[in-house]
C-alpha cells in the first residue's frame, strides 16, 4: 500500500497533477485550490489532503472528510468556451464512475453528479466555475470527495446512509493507485469535451436517475415529474404537469 504524499502524487506524471499541494490536514481543498487559481495557478494544479476539517459539499452543506478518504480539488482551465463549462460536471461524474466500476464497485450516477452504490452515496463531485475575475479567463475548481478506506459508520451520519470502498470491497484500496486511475479517467473525459454526445451517452448508460419519477428542489422551489433525459447541453429534462423544465442545478429525491 502506498500512502499519499506530494512526491508520490507528482511521480504519477499526470497532466492533472502538474503542480501538487499535499496536506496532512486542511480546512477545505476546494477553498485552497480556488485561492491558488485566483493567484494564477495553472491547469492541472491539484490539492489533496488526508483530512478536511471544513469540507464543503454542494448547496452549502458540509462534507465530512475523515482519514482514509480521497479528498481533492483540481484547478482546470479548459479550452472550451465558458458557456460550455457545465459539461465538466457530467464529464467528471463519468470519469469517477468508470474508475469505481473498474475497481468492481457498480457505481451509478445520480443527477447532477452524485455517485451511488446500491442507493448509497460513495462520492460527491463539486464543479465550481469562476468567470471573469482576472485576465486569464475562467477557471473551474473540480472537487472530488471519495469515501475510500474507512467505514460508513465513521461518518456518523444520522440522516442518510453512505457507502465506502472498504464497505463495498471488504478491503482497503491503495490510495495512490486509486488517484492514478481517477486522474487518468478524468483526463480522458476532459480531453473529449468537444465530443460531449459521447460523454452524455456514457452518463446515460450509468445513471440511476433517468426514467424515474422524481422531486427536484432548487432555489426553494419543488418540481415533480419524470426525469426524461439530458438535453445536448447536459441539463436534466424534467417533464411535469405544468410543463417541461431544463435544469442544470438542483437536488433530487
Ligand atoms: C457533494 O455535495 O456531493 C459534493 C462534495 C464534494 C466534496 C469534495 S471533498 C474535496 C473537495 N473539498 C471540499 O471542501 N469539497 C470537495
Amino acid at each position: 500500500m502506498s500512502a499519499l504524499d506530494r512526491e508520490r502524487i507528482t511521480s504519477l506524471e499526470s497532466p492533472l497533477a502538474r503542480k501538487v499541494e499535499f496536506y496532512e490536514e486542511i480546512g477545505s481543498t476546494q477553498e485552497r485550490a480556488r485561492e491558488l487559481a485566483r493567484k494564477g495557478a495553472p491547469h492541472g494544479t491539484l490539492v489533496v489532503s488526508k483530512i478536511q476539517v471544513g469540507g464543503k459539499g454542494r448547496l452549502g452543506r458540509s462534507w465530512i472528510s475523515p482519514p482514509g478518504g480521497l479528498w481533492m480539488s483540481l484547478v482546470l482551465r479548459p479550452e472550451i468556451p465558458a458557456r460550455y463549462a457545465a459539461r465538466i460536471t457530467q464529464a467528471a461524474a463519468v470519469g469517477v464512475a468508470k474508475t469505481l466500476r473498474n475497481l468492481g464497485v457498480e457505481a451509478e450516477i445520480k443527477w447532477p453528479n452524485d455517485l451511488l452504490v446500491r442507493g448509497r452515496k460513495i462520492c460527491g463531485v463539486l464543479a465550481q466555475a469562476i468567470v471573469g475575475d482576472n485576465k486569464q479567463g475562467y477557471f473551474i475548481i473540480l472537487g472530488i470527495g471519495l469515501n475510500a478506506n474507512f467505514m460508513p459508520s465513521d461518518l456518523e451520519l444520522t440522516d442518510r446512509e453512505a457507502a465506502t470502498l472498504s464497505s463495498e470491497l471488504g478491503r482497503e484500496v491503495d490510495l495512490l493507485e486509486l488517484l492514478d486511475a481517477l486522474l487518468r479517467n478524468l483526463d480522458a473525459e476532459l480531453g473529449r469535451l468537444d465530443d460531449f454526445d459521447e460523454i452524455l451517452a456514457d452518463w446515460r448508460s450509468m445513471t440511476c436517475t433517468l426514467g424515474r419519477h422524481v422531486r427536484v428542489r432548487r432555489f426553494g422551489q419543488v418540481l415533480e415529474g419524470e426525469a426524461a433525459d439530458l438535453n445536448p447541453d447536459g441539463a436534466l429534462i424534467l417533464k411535469t404537469q405544468s410543463g417541461v423544465f431544463e435544469l442544470f442545478e438542483g437536488e433530487i429525491e
